[in-house]
């Protein structure tokens, strides 16, 4: 009743662009963290079979975008894999080559397969890439992909790209060149080898790489023996883990139990405690958004906010 004698009150208002916070329906806190995002497995296996019947028809011109975005199933989501991280699966053919392009988002991909031949010109500088490998292209570095090697390659792509555009701090653009000159060889801070960054043997450890490299990524490689079984606590990091050698069991508070093996993806929302089990030795890669959480006063953890 009070409502309709002062309708004209609430139009008059919403004219003006404002919502009274008294009538809003939807709360804007909370007291705890509500993830939209929810877990979420992708198959390496149903990703490289789709991306080779889209090799038939997905033109050579169009090689930097031939790869399958991993967008989380929840509503309104035209994107994103996690908040703040979106991934995808790549395929570079024998013989072709992705023009380079440089955007203001920060990248990686994990290597899956790819024969010698197959490289990255990150500003000039060719960067190899091999199943394992880790390799960066931070903000506004040109990259292009090439693959001269006689087998397809795959990779992992990802990216702050919902980070950025939730900033709204977006640029991209094409080289001039279309595939960027080599200048430079040897070496690269780019290419990190998890096999290396582990150094040998096959006990529990977990290597934080390319620290300080991405400001919005965190990558940490984790080696796990056989048998193992480790907790991550509720945080409000926003976690990718993918598998690099072995298989990985993960098993996440809300019942989700999946287990995934060498070029698998999945993404563990914030506030979600889970387990990594393992049955035989494994490797993986966490992608996660931890320095963005840190470096604004936001990385809280179950029972210390
Ligand atoms: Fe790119």
């Amino acid at each position: 009743m009070n409502q309709d004698i002062h309708a004209p009150f609430y139009s008059e208002v919403n004219r003006l662009n404002f919502v009274p916070g008294w009538a809003r329906t939807t709360p804007a806190l909370w007291d705890s963290p509500r993830p939209h995002f929810k877990p979420a497995v992708w198959r390496y296996a149903a990703a490289k079979a789709a991306l080779e019947k889209s090799g038939d028809f997905v033109p050579v011109e169009q090689a930097e975008r031939r790869n399958l975005i991993m967008v989380n199933p929840v509503q309104d989501n035209p994107y994103g894999t996690s908040r703040n991280i979106v991934s995808a699966f790549q395929m570079v053919k024998a013989g072709e080559k992705a023009r380079s392009h440089r955007h203001s988002p920060a990248a990686l991909r994990l290597v899956v397969e790819a024969e010698p031949g197959t490289y990255t010109v990150v500003d000039g500088a060719r960067v190899d890439m091999a199943p394992g490998d880790v390799v960066l292209t931070p903000s506004w570095c040109w990259h292009g992909h090439a693959n001269e090697s006689d087998t397809t390659s795959y990779w992992i792509d990802f990216l702050d790209v919902p980070f950025v555009q939730h900033s709204e701090a977006m640029f991209f653009e094409h080289h001039p060149a279309g595939f960027e000159q080599i200048t430079k060889n040897g070496p690269s801070p780019f290419r990190i080898p998890a096999h290396e960054a582990l150094g040998p043997g096959n006990d529990a450890k977990t290597v934080e790489i390319a620290k300080g490299m991405l400001p919005t990524i965190a990558l940490h490689l984790i080696r796990l023996p056989a048998g193992a079984q480790r907790p991550v606590a509720k945080t409000t990091v926003n976690n990718l883990y993918s598998v690099i050698t072995g298989k990985a069991r993960i098993r996440i508070e809300d019942g989700t139990d999946e287990t995934i093996t060498v070029g698998d993806v999945i993404t563990v929302p914030c506030w979600h405690a889970h387990t990594i089990e393992t049955e035989g030795d494994m490797t993986m890669l966490r992608v996660s958004d931890e320095p963005i959480l840190a470096k604004l006063g936001l990385m809280k953890s179950a029972g210390s906010a």
